[in-house]
């Protein structure tokens, strides 16, 4: 049995100075990949859907397919609800057996953020061993249902990270540090280790106790990566990456089989592409092995 909670694989990840990897998936041929590359790699791994495909999927159907997944491999694997801005679905994903729920109340003022992130805890705690995620700050870019413009964009106060935590109790923490959703337009994206430096030694000085999370992984260059586990980033987001090599894989395989009427081939090569580029990113994230 390796159904987990993100919290218990990401403090492990923050003492031993490596990172998970958090794969957005949008369907179960996705999923499947994600799962082959971390048994391959021998690595601890989140899976995450937001919550467009959870819907469209249906939240049990990709629970399902995610427990019998994770049932059947030797590493610890943990399904994420990503950025929900609404109460009721985390709450209905946190009862159809998802591990780690982010609230994303994070566009909210402050008092609403923590109240709202607060009511998820509280549910997800009541209910069993599952982590709730939760944001101060935004990241900019689109991810799923929720756009911030570059200048709305507002990065995590380190003091008030850690009245956030204490107030709400959550697991697992993401502060906004300047990292992207979608795909950076600079080679040299602009993001604050020194702020993500202090809030982990605020929060986490003397022993881990709220891991922390960096969303925007696409495209972040592998310094930057480094860097940033050695500040605390214990899981690291990655959702563009996957839907261009997706496409692109579906793309390239139907240009040169125009005449091929087998969709297992297709799925089999675009698996394939996927299991590469998670594997890739374990590489990079140093978690190989650490299952
Ligand atoms: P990217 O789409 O930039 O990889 O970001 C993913 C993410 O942070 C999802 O929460």
């Amino acid at each position: 049995m390796s159904i987990v909670n993100a919290k218990e694989i990401m403090i492990e990840a923050a003492e031993n100075k490596y990172a998970i990897g958090a794969f957005n998936v949008t369907n179960i041929i996705q999923m499947e990949a994600v799962v082959e590359a971390a048994v391959e790699k021998k690595s601890p791994l989140i899976i995450q859907t937001s919550v467009k495909p959870s819907k469209f999927i249906g939240r049990h159907v990709f629970v399902a397919v995610y427990r019998t997944l994770a049932e059947a491999a030797p590493i610890p694997i943990c399904l994420h609800l990503d950025h929900c801005t609404d109460i009721e679905y985390c709450k209905q994903c946190a009862d159809a057996g998802y591990t780690n729920i982010m609230i994303d109340a994070s566009k909210q003022v402050y008092e609403e953020n923590i109240r709202q992130t607060k009511a998820i805890v509280d549910y997800c705690h009541s209910i069993g061993d599952i982590s709730v995620e939760g944001e101060l700050g935004t990241v900019s870019g689109v991810e799923d249902q929720i756009k911030v413009a570059e200048d709305e964009a507002a990065l995590a106060n380190p003091t008030q990270s850690v009245e956030f935590v204490e107030r709400t109790g959550v697991d697992v923490f993401a502060p906004a540090i300047g990292t992207a959703h979608g795909v950076y337009k600079t080679k040299n994206p602009k993001v604050d280790f020194e702020r993500m430096g202090q809030i982990h030694k605020l929060l986490n000085g003397n022993g881990v106790k709220v891991p922390l999370v960096v969303h925007g992984g696409t495209g972040l260059p592998e310094d930057y990566i480094q860097k940033l586990i050695e500040m605390g980033g214990a899981k690291f987001n990655v959702s563009t990456e996957l839907k261009h090599t997706l496409i692109d894989a579906t793309w390239g395989y139907l240009s040169e089989h125009r005449d091929e009427y087998d969709p297992g081939k297709l799925d089999a090569f675009t698996k394939d592409a996927i299991r590469h580029a998670v594997g890739h990113w374990i590489d990079m994230l140093g978690s190989e092995g650490k299952a």
